[in-house]
């Protein structure tokens, strides 16, 4: 009753999907990170060296596209789902370093986008959904109840994800993620196939001076705002 559709887009390290998950658990929604999607395709297509620092065979990566069973499984002890690329729980896999650095050519490919789009859309028919991603309130849900976009300064984007992978044990400069930042930024928002860009209807959230708690809270608010309007609307 009165369930609503969470469209979260923006640039990428803004901590979309860490809000994300928040909200959804919150609210009870199912919670889609569809970066994870963009980013096992890309695992796969490594793996069978499609895409490479001197290989780009897009006709090669458009045919094995039918080879690749994504699936996401629900963790009950993380309180999320996790990405299975073919069988396998690659989660960790798809989060390095390299897969990042390939991703966003991947996810320039229309083909790639056609197929994760239409999964995205057959997932999102039960409503009380949290999407994360680039082109949700574009593209896969326009008519999404809610719709943020989210930023931050690169700096302060490539500090947190350098954080992030140092926990994690990689050994990596802050300057090398700056630099991936920012070529993710260009290439997401230059490409021909639905660019990053702030949906019509969005609110425009930037979190550069925002703590997790007051993310969420701020978020939390629009959200129960929007769902008490459309309670009672059939
Ligand atoms: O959110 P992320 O950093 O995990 O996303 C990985 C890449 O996938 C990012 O560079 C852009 C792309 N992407 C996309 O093009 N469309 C989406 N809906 C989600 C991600």
């Amino acid at each position: 009753m009165g369930k609503i559709t969470i469209a979260i887009d923006g640039y990428s390290s803004t901590g979309k999907s860490t809000i994300a998950k928040q909200l959804a658990k919150a609210l009870d929604y199912v919670y889609i990170d569809t970066g994870a999607m963009y980013r096992a395709v890309t695992l796969y297509t490594l793996r069978n060296k499609l895409i490479g620092e001197k290989i780009n065979d897009i006709r090669a990566i458009v045919k094995s596209l039918s080879k690749i069973n994504l699936e996401f499984t629900y963790n009950p002890t993380l309180g999320y789902s996790e990405m299975y690329l073919n069988g396998e729980n690659v989660e960790k896999e798809i989060r390095t370093l390299e897969v990042s650095k390939y991703v966003s050519r991947i996810a320039e490919i229309k083909e790639v986008r056609e197929m994760l789009v239409g999964m995205q859309q057959e997932m999102g028919k039960v409503k009380g959904i949290v999407m994360d991603g680039r082109d949700i309130g574009t593209v896969v849900f326009p008519n999404a109840e809610l719709k943020v976009f989210m930023t931050a300064s690169p700096a302060k984007r490539a500090y947190r994800r350098y954080k992030e992978l140092l926990e994690k044990g990689e050994e990596i400069t802050y300057e090398q993620i700056l630099k991936n930042v920012q070529l993710r930024d260009h290439i997401d928002s230059s490409r021909e196939f639905s660019p990053l860009r702030k949906a019509d209807g969005a609110i425009t959230f930037d979190n550069s001076d925002m703590g997790l708690q007051e993310q969420f809270e701020r978020l939390f608010s629009y959200a129960q705002r929007v769902i008490e309007t459309k309670k009672g609307t059939p």
